[in-house]
């Protein structure tokens, strides 16, 4: 039904590559306390961990963003208006962007930016097939600089950026981000974000450790990564998920934690752990409704409304560029 277009001609745009990957792997090792970015994650099976985490009990924002988007489906129509070219921020499955596509008027386009491109391409064909619309994906790091390509109108750019994904930056990275994000999409446009709120330590625990052990599998396929892509030799059951709650900077941090002494060679070079050392591999920080918005002012968007979900745990901002 709609167009699809060919992510072959954008791939440009300044996806990871292989030895950005070992770069980054063999400084974050080095570095005192260990550290992994979690743009990592995402290879074709860390992918479809992610898409199975979304789907847990335990894991409320999903569909606590979800419930949002449908419980203020008209006003959220009503701040965005008529004719926008949506462009969303590390797209995945593309699963709450059916909701934007089915209840915002007159949409010019839609276009996906992810870092995982085969995950890209099979969401924006499904989509392609779906709906009557423009779909133009684009594989690109949104952590870094990047353009979007000419065939997006310049006006009335939509940016999305759901899943409190926003919350893995640290504050500083966060305000970047947003400052790249309203330059990309331009004078006028608008900024459709979700962000974790806090809320007690217990329940916020709980969604990054979960019963099944899915979140902790998520976690260790970085390490399953490393062994395949530059030859390391981690033994996986020799470390641990752990999901801890920082109440002073509102975030959760999860940490992969050594069982025991050990060392482990990657791409030749070597690294010794300490029993109970850990490596950070991400944060996910906790607003309020007012951190938020002050965090967006800085960021250069005024958010001009938001969206709950009916229990109150997961707000959506309606940002405006200043
Ligand atoms: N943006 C999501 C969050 O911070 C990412 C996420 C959810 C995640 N669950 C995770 C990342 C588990 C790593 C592990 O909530």
């Amino acid at each position: 039904m709609g167009v699809l277009h060919k992510l072959e001609s954008f791939v440009k745009a300044g996806a990871a590559g292989d030895d950005e990957f070992r770069a980054a792997v063999l400084s974050g090792l080095a570095r005192h306390p260990k550290t992994l970015e979690p743009k990592f994650f995402y290879d074709e099976r860390g992918s479809q961990l992610f898409d199975a985490i979304t789907e847990l009990e335990e894991y409320y924002p999903t569909r606590a963003e979800t419930a949002a988007l449908e419980s203020h489906a008209a006003e959220i129509a009503a701040f965005v208006g008529r004719g926008a070219s949506l462009v969303e921020f590390g797209s995945g499955s593309s699963v709450k962007t059916r909701l934007l596509l089915e209840n915002l008027a007159g949409l010019r386009c839609y276009v996906p930016i992810d870092i995982s491109g085969a995950h890209l391409q099979a969401a924006a064909e499904r989509l392609a097939a779906d709906y009557a619309l423009p779909v133009i994906p684009v594989h690109a790091d949104y952590t870094g600089a990047f353009a979007l390509p000419d065939v997006v109108p310049a006006a009335g750019r939509l940016g999305f950026f759901p899943g409190s994904t926003i919350g893995n930056f640290d504050p500083p990275a966060a305000v970047a981000f947003l400052r790249r994000a309203r330059d990309l999409l331009g004078p006028g446009a608008r900024f459709l974000v979700g962000a974790d709120l806090q809320k007690d330590a217990a329940r916020l625990v709980a969604a990054y450790d979960d019963a099944q052990g899915v979140t902790a599998a998520f976690n260790l396929n970085l390490l399953r990564r490393i062994n395949r892509e530059l030859a390391g030799d981690f033994d996986l059951a020799a470390f641990r998920h752990e999901a801890r709650y920082d109440p002073e900077l509102g975030r959760i941090e999860m940490h992969l934690v050594s069982r025991a002494a050990q060392q482990v060679t990657i791409a030749g070079h070597s690294f010794s752990f300490a029993a109970g050392e850990s490596i950070h591999t991400e944060n996910s920080y906790k607003y309020t409704l007012e951190s938020f918005a002050d965090l967006a002012r800085q960021g250069g968007w005024r958010s001009e409304a938001q969206w709950l979900d009916p229990e109150g745990l997961f707000s959506l901002h309606g940002l405006v560029a200043d």
